[in-house]
Order: C-alpha cells, then sequence, then structure tokens
C-alpha cells in the first residue's frame, strides 16, 4: 500500500483532529502516503484534497472541530456524484480509504464500497455515541463533559431561585448524551427517544417528589417524541402553575471544544488501528474499542441504532434522583 486517503464527513466531533492525526503518522511511518479530502464526501466529490505530512497535522490534538472540515453531502448519493467520487479516487491512486465519521458517514462508506474494490475502514466519530461495535465514539465524552459542565452552571441559579430547568441536549435519534450527563448532573429526570411516554411519567414523577427539593433538573434529548424542551415546559406549566419553570436549549455547543484526554487518547488508538487495519487488508468495518479491546464491526453492523439502553443505567438514575 503506498497511498491513503481521510476524510472526515457528517457532524463534526471533538477528537476528529487527534484521530487524523494518528492516521496520518501511523501512514507515515509505514511509508504511505496520505492525502486528506476536506468537507467529507462532498470533498471527494470536488477533488478538495491536501497532502498530509508530519506538520499538517501539528499542534492540533488539543483542537475541536476538524482540520478537514466537514459536511453532509447530498450530492454523495447521487450517481453523478458517487461517479465522480470514484474517478478522484483513482485519480489520486488511493489504494485506501479512512472514513471519520457518524452513521450517515459508513451508509456513505458501505455504498462507495459496493462500487469499487479500494478499502475503506471507518472510525466512529459521532457525539451521539450512536454506533454498535465501540463503548465511546470519537466525541461523546467531550460532549457530555460540556453538559454537566453547563448543568451545573443552570443548577445554581435553579437553586437559588427554586425553579425547574428543562435543558435540551443533542441527540436527534438517540438519548445517550441525554443519559450519561443526566446521571453525571444528578438531574431529576431524562426524556429520550429510546423510551415512551417520558413526559406522561416526568409528570407522575413531580407530583410525587420530595417536597424540599428546591431546583430540579429535567434533560430531554432533542429527539424525544415530546418534541423538545419547549413542548415539555409547556405540559409541565399546565400540570403545576406553582412551578417557575425555564428551558434552556444547549445546542451546538456540545460539538466544539478542547477534547478531553480520554477522547484524545481513544481517538489515537482508532486512527492507528485504522490504518494498520488497512494494512491487513481489512475492509469496510468500523475500529471500536469495546472493553479496552480493539473491536472491528462491519458498517451494516455499526449504524444499527442501540434501541434499548442499558435498563440498569436507567434504573439507577431513577433511584437516585428521588
Ligand atoms: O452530530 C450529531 C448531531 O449532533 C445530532 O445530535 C444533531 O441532531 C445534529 O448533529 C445536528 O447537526 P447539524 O446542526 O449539523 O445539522
Amino acid at each position: 500500500m503506498k497511498k491513503i486517503a481521510v476524510l472526515t464527513s457528517g457532524g463534526d466531533a471533538p477528537g476528529m483532529n487527534a484521530c487524523i492525526r494518528a492516521v496520518v503518522r501511523t501512514a507515515l511511518y509505514h511509508h504511505i502516503e496520505v492525502i486528506g479530502f476536506k468537507h467529507g464526501y462532498e470533498g471527494l466529490i470536488n477533488d478538495e484534497c491536501v497532502q498530509l505530512v508530519h506538520q499538517s497535522v501539528a499542534n492540533i490534538i488539543q483542537r475541536g472541530g476538524t482540520i478537514l472540515k466537514a459536511s453532509r453531502s447530498l450530492r454523495f448519493k447521487t450517481e453523478e456524484g458517487m461517479q465522480q467520487a470514484l474517478n478522484n479516487l483513482q485519480k489520486h491512486h488511493i489504494e485506501g480509504l479512512v472514513v471519520i465519521g457518524g452513521d450517515g458517514t459508513f451508509a456513505g462508506a458501505i455504498a462507495l464500497s459496493k462500487k469499487t474494490n479500494i478499502p475503506i475502514v471507518g472510525c466512529p466519530g459521532t457525539i451521539d455515541n450512536d454506533l454498535v461495535g465501540t463503548d465511546f465514539t470519537i466525541g461523546y465524552d467531550t460532549a457530555i463533559n460540556t453538559v454537566i459542565e453547563a448543568v451545573d452552571k443552570i443548577r445554581d441559579t435553579a437553586e437559588s431561585h427554586d425553579r425547574v430547568f428543562i435543558v435540551e441536549v443533542m441527540g436527534r435519534d438517540a438519548g445517550l448524551i441525554a443519559l450519561r450527563s443526566g446521571i453525571g448532573s444528578g438531574a431529576e429526570a431524562i426524556l429520550i427517544p429510546e423510551t415512551k411516554n417520558d413526559t406522561q411519567k416526568l409528570i407522575e414523577r413531580l407530583s410525587k417528589s420530595r417536597k424540599n427539593k428546591s431546583s430540579k433538573i429535567i434533560i430531554v434529548a432533542e429527539g424525544d417524541e415530546s418534541g423538545g424542551a419547549y413542548q415539555v415546559a409547556e405540559k409541565v406549566k399546565k400540570q403545576f402553575p406553582q412551578l417557575d419553570v425555564r428551558v434552556s436549549i444547549l445546542g451546538h455547543i456540545q460539538r466544539g471544544g478542547s477534547p478531553t484526554c480520554m477522547e484524545r487518547v481513544n481517538a489515537s488508538l482508532m486512527g492507528y488501528n485504522a490504518v494498520q487495519a488497512l494494512i491487513a487488508k481489512k475492509q469496510s468495518v468500523m475500529i471500536g474499542i469495546v472493553n479496552k479491546q480493539v473491536s472491528y464491526t462491519p458498517f451494516e453492523k455499526a449504524i444499527k441504532h442501540i434501541e434499548d439502553l442499558n435498563p440498569d443505567m436507567l434504573q439507577m438514575m431513577e433511584i437516585l434522583s428521588m
């Protein structure tokens, strides 16, 4: 293998840079040339690429975002776009491709792999942690730490004013950010897409909750069936007019910031192993870390969202937030 390419696609995630750095330096160690396509699959179509050398990835391990930039490419879903991408891979004599991203990225990789023999290996990069085959995706740890830092601050003011705060976090299809940050911030309840009738359960819970609790934090995943924090706040206010309710939507701050140490180490391990996997002739697999061991999950399996969250975590959340 003489030359590979790397790209980051979908929503960016803290730790992607650490992963790119590991891909580049591992490849160069093995005397493999590396180019980076910018803006994900869109850059592959537009032939927007850069040569990556040791210096190109210096001083990026601590930076959020992605130096290669990212996008959600609609053109890559068309015959024309795909063909253009294939032409560019051939033009640059690419013998292996590393894609860093989430389920959309891997769905794109599956489509691409049906049209070419160039092996593709993936690294899980999404703050949502909604991929099968890894304990933590790149970005998740930093995002949940950002959330608890924000919620701790909200708790200070909530406590001073005896208020209820409905905090909306990211997670279009998955409640994993809400679950872990809910436990970590001592939230009173979480509302997530994986469980049903959460708003009704919340109302029941609030009517039974300890009278001497002055503040309450409710975490809602954006993809919850309730429709989001404003809708939940409306229902809570209607049921409990005496409560002073406020809404806080954390939004895209969850996607930025300097990656945590765990993130940097995991992302480095994944990037390093992605190149080793290409050298070992593996293809169409996502590199993950499960119980501290490197694992390889076929793209088709990786993109199946975890439907049922760990019930122990959910039960613990309920007991501890009494
Ligand atoms: O990266 C995943 C994610 O953060 C989802 O949780 C969220 O719904 C989505 O991206 C928003 O992405 P964008 O603003 O880029 O469309």
